[in-house]
């Protein structure tokens, strides 16, 4: 989760957060590069003594300065597309997690063991244990095996809500009447924190999610109650 005076991306948790942040460090990189060389160009210019008054044309350096701003945002629009269509892989889920938004709260269901469902709930600051996060800690957590193929379900009963966890590198919004589907694998125990990131009414950044890793026989466990 993220803690005070994190301005960056949280850790990652998951192969896919691995890459979105590597692909973030290759364009901020590239964008750093650019800002520097357009700067001191324009800071050069103050000191122009104009002894070019008569220059008309410059076939060379207008080929160049059209061509290799070309050339640079195709390195970045690949790794773009190649982590766009990544994200979007399923690779033969071992877990579904079906997701749904409500004003405001998320409920959850284990379709496939035994149809088990339950709401989780933001714990209130005046109910909070002193090891709990103020405005991030659930009643009840979402339990997931670690270093398994999960597929998330989500969709919302009311208003448009979007299930985001930071570290693992997901964010699907839930639209009323539809259905949407990702993927994601967690490859560490702990607890995971997110929030609903759509607008979704007056307790928007009170529906938090909560997720806790754990390893695949303790979630037979716990499934199984
Ligand atoms: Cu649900 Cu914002």
């Amino acid at each position: 989760m993220s803690t005070w005076a994190n301005l960056g991306l949280q850790d990652s948790a998951s192969p896919l957060m691995e890459q979105l942040i590597f692909f973030h460090d290759h364009a901020l990189l590239i964008l750093v590069m650019i800002t520097v060389l357009v700067g001191y160009l324009m800071f050069m210019l103050f000191f122009n003594s104009y002894v070019n008054r008569f220059l008309l044309h410059g076939q060379l350096i207008e080929m160049i300065w059209t061509i290799l701003p070309a050339v640079i945002l195709l390195f970045i629009a690949f790794p773009s597309l190649r982590l766009l269509y990544l994200l979007d892989e399923i690779n033969e889920p071992s877990v579904t997690l079906k997701s749904i938004g409500h004003q405001w709260y998320w409920s959850y269901e284990y379709s496939d063991f035994n149809n088990i469902e339950f709401d989780s709930y933001m714990i209130p600051t005046n109910e909070l244990t002193t090891d709990g996060f103020r405005l991030l800690d659930v009643d009840n957590r979402i339990v997931l095996p670690m270093n398994s193929q999960i597929r998330i379900l989500v969709t919302a009963a009311d208003v448009i809500h979007s299930w985001t966890i930071p570290s693992l590198g997901v964010k699907v919004d839930g639209t009323p009447g539809r259905l949407n589907q990702t993927n994601f694998f967690i490859n560490r125990p702990g607890l995971f924190y997110g929030q609903c990131s759509e607008i979704c009414g007056a307790n928007h950044s009170f529906m938090p999610i909560v997720i806790e890793s754990v390893p695949t026989n303790y979630f037979i466990k716990w499934i199984s109650n």
